[in-house]
């Protein structure tokens, strides 16, 4: 198996204080990894060292290869992995939503024809066809959050890093954007780091990495992980709000499975129950 990513051993300290210590990470091409950790934890930090932004103060970070501390290797590693931020509004660089889309692409020096197709499709991925010519500041939230990902797309990315992209969207503006996301990992087998407060979102992940005190403290599949709730509240987190209902009606006397994560698993469970009944 490809791994698109790896860290081997990587510590980082801003001054004289270690915020990651002797991380292993491992991300394999197509996978959907979620990133969860107390405030502070160090999870922009790890997002950071992934596109060179920051380097590591000890051990190595590679993406697809290549040594994310040889500058050289700069340009190649941030056309491999792009990152998309919390605030929609500081990643978004131009009047119109198509020339803010094109914007990455053309810095490439590539050609109008291609720039114009890789723009089409990005807005395409992202459900935003109709507000092409839009100026990005008259979108709500959740669709500029979703140009900043066609900006991103547009370099063709084979890994896709998002710090916390849903934390300022309200409920809609969430759900549409982690459709998308969900979407360009199932469809385009984009790898996805999504690093998020919103358990409910990790639940979509293939697997999910826990931080704290700046170390690897859980790294399993969300089933595994959510099923420990305990484990959970001992990290400073907690279980998806599914997870905490389907707990609470087990506490109840109802025959449901303790590691329920997903709301249409409970639903399916609940329909099984009256049909029995029936
Ligand atoms: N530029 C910096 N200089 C010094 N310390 C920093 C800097 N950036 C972050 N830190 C510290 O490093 C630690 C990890 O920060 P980081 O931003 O990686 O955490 P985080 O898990 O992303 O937190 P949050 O959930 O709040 O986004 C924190 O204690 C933070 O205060
Ligand atoms: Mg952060």
């Amino acid at each position: 198996m490809n791994n698109l990513i790896r860290f081997d051993n990587v510590t980082f300290s801003y001054g004289s204080r270690n915020v990651l210590e002797n991380i292993d990470l491992e991300v394999r091409e197509g996978e959907f990894l979620a990133v969860l950790g107390y405030n502070g934890s160090g999870k922009s930090t790890l997002a950071k060292l992934i596109n060179g932004i920051l380097v590591p103060t000890s051990g190595k970070v590679y993406v697809d290869g290549m040594d994310t501390s040889d500058e050289n290797m700069l340009a190649e590693i941030r056309k491999t992995a792009g990152m998309v931020f919390q605030n929609p509004d500081n990643q978004i660089v131009a009047t119109i939503v198509e020339e803010d889309i094109a914007f990455a692409p053309e810095n490439l020096g590539l050609d109008p024809a291609e720039i114009r197709v890789r723009v089409d499709d990005a807005i395409k991925a992202v459900g935003l066809e109709k507000h092409i010519k839009d100026a990005p500041h008259k979108l709500s939230g959740g669709q500029k959050q979703r140009v900043a990902i066609a900006g991103v797309l547009a370099m063709q990315p084979r890994c896709i890093i998002l710090d916390e992209p849903t934390a300022m969207l309200d409920p809609k503006g969430r759900s549409l954007v982690m459709g998308v996301i969900e979407r360009l990992n199932r469809e385009k087998g984009i790898t996805i780091i999504l690093i998020t407060h919103f358990m409910e979102e990790a639940a979509l992940a293939d697997r999910i990495m826990i931080l704290s005190d700046g170390r690897v403290a859980v790294n399993d599949t969300p089933k595994k992980v959510f099923s420990d709730r305990d484990r959970m509240i001992s990290l400073g987190l907690e279980v998806p709000p599914v997870t905490e209902l389907t707990l609470n009606l087990i506490r109840n006397g109802l025959p449901l499975e303790k590691d329920t994560i997903h709301p249409e698993e409970l639903i399916d469970s609940l329909l099984k129950m009256k049909e029995e009944e029936a």
